[in-house]
């Protein structure tokens, strides 16, 4: 079938399933499909007057599938409305997908670049396939044409995927993850760079990063950008092991600083977040200069929790970035005030073997408080979402820890805190989802939650004494929940 009829067999399901969604877990101010599953944020970008987002998108079923793009578009980035799907697989080049890709403003359109995916034998079978960079172009923003393929990959690399499109000095440029079959059967990730006049033919320039042998051997959705005078890289490496409180999720999600916009070194890679879901994380620039990132809010290789509920996969909230003493700082970005309601103030709140309820019911908020743990006694103090989530600070250990209880066992994800000075944590709560900056975004863990009950909001301080200061709890607005996809 061609393009524009296979869009329009997507948007035609979507529109007749999308009351079918259980609506139970579903977010109420994060993004996620109007009916089926969402994988990597792809296309991020502010053109032709408006913010786009689109995303690896399967809308037949709540699971992975041929990958189509779809498309949400907004004035504030955090007001979305569902458009039509964008791409479909449909041409012999991208039968199998419209894998991840990015997109850019030029000549007055809307330009996507995306990767081209075929299994060349049986569907899954990740050692046969091949790759290819392709080209599509909007005049409204809405409706794409495919322009074809632009870049083939160099011959003996089969995973070739996940373009990154930029403007830099006079020309085009763009980073891609490139698996480098070696002898010793351990590939090696590369990120390669290409660059463009216009958008259409492409010259190599070799690669910006590579791993250290017997290291990652796949980085997946790298982006490369200017940031407070140096150049950050982010990317997903594949194949990384744990190690000691770092690297603990299935799929990592990690950033490098450099002073060389084209050149990394793979030792200075850490992770973005210390939560249990985020991953492909793309960023962009917004018209007054602020560099914006966001990142798929749910992880390969574990259980799909939403899978039955229609949905499965979210995004995570847009984040301000910008860099203090050699570290990313991440700050969720200032149009986040847009979802405020009722603002309740504790103030100061000081507890000894005790629990404070904050709330008794589930509503999305945002609840901020700040604790000088030199100060404290206590073992452990925190916040509990009820049976689902606790958050808390591990005196014998100095560390702050996301603990996610999962079905009769849990899951705990820690950072190293520095007791001589405040914690300070601001979180978003929202149906299925949890948003933690620390110390004014130098951490973030970001992850989701399905079970337990999550009524109850309640800090606590166990076998001692906690002062918890400046306690709010803000009501947000479930600006997302109702949003439908309509068609005209
Ligand atoms: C990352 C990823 C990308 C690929 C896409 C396919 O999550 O595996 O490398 O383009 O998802 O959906």
């Amino acid at each position: 079938m061609e393009h524009q009829s296979l869009v329009k067999k997507a948007c035609d399901y979507i529109f007749s399933h999308q009351e079918q969604v259980k609506r139970g877990n579903y977010p109420d101010f994060h993004l996620a499909a109007p009916y089926g599953w969402i994988n990597d944020p792809n296309g991020f970008c502010y053109a032709l007057g408006k913010y786009h987002i689109f995303y690896q998108h399967y809308p037949y079923d709540a699971k992975w599938g041929p990958m189509h793009w779809g498309h949400a578009t907004s004035a504030d980035l955090i007001h979305w409305d569902h458009q039509k799907v964008a791409l479909a697989p449909s041409e012999p080049y991208d039968k199998d997908g419209c894998f991840s890709g990015s997109a850019i403003e030029f000549d007055d359109k809307l330009y996507l670049i995306y990767t081209g995916h075929v299994w060349l034998k049986e569907p899954g079978n990740d050692d046969a396939i091949r790759e290819v960079q392709c080209l599509a172009v909007s005049e409204d923003g809405i409706n794409f044409k495919k322009l074809g393929v632009i870049i083939e990959p160099p011959s003996n690399i089969m995973h070739f995927r996940d373009p990154k499109v930029f403007r830099e000095e006079d020309h085009f440029a763009l980073v891609l993850g490139a698996r480098i079959p070696k002898d010793d059967g351990f590939d090696e990730a590369q990120v390669l760079k290409y660059t463009s006049t216009d958008l259409k033919t492409w010259h190599l320039q070799g690669p910006i990063l590579k791993a250290p042998a017997h290291e990652a051997f796949m980085y997946e959705c790298p982006d490369t950008f200017p940031l407070d005078g140096k150049q950050v890289i982010a990317l997903s490496p594949m194949g990384l092991k744990p190690y000691g409180i770092e690297r603990n999720n299935p799929s990592i999600n990690s950033y490098a600083i450099s002073d060389n916009k084209d050149l990394f070194d793979a030792k200075d890679l850490t992770e973005i977040d210390s939560g249990h879901d985020f991953y492909a994380s793309q960023t962009m620039q917004s018209p007054d200069g602020r560099r914006i990132m966001l990142a798929w809010l749910t992880m390969w290789k574990l259980p799909f929790a939403s899978y039955d509920d229609a949905w499965c996969g979210m995004l995570t909230l847009p984040r301000e970035l910008s860099l203090k003493d050699g570290k990313l700082i991440q700050k969720p970005i200032s149009e986040v005030t847009s979802l405020f309601k009722k603002e309740r103030n504790f103030g100061r709140i000081d507890l000894e073997n005790a629990t404070f309820s904050l709330k008794k019911e589930f509503k999305p908020c945002k609840i901020n408080f700040s604790v000088n743990l030199q100060e404290a006694t206590a073992e452990t103090l925190g916040l509990s979402v009820d049976e689902a989530l606790t958050l808390y600070f591990d005196r014998q250990h100095q560390e702050l820890t996301l603990l996610r209880r999962e079905k009769g066992s849990f899951s705990p994800r820690s950072i190293k805190v520095n007791l001589n000075k405040p914690l300070e944590v601001e979180i978003f709560l929202d149906k299925s989802s949890i948003e933690v900056f620390v110390n004014g975004g130098e951490h973030t863990f970001t992850s989701t939650y399905y079970s337990g009950k999550r009524d109850d909001l309640y800090l606590f301080a166990h076998n001692g004494q906690a002062s918890f200061d400046e306690v709010k709890v803000t009501n947000l607005k479930k600006v997302l929940k109702k949003k439908r996809l309509t068609l005209d």
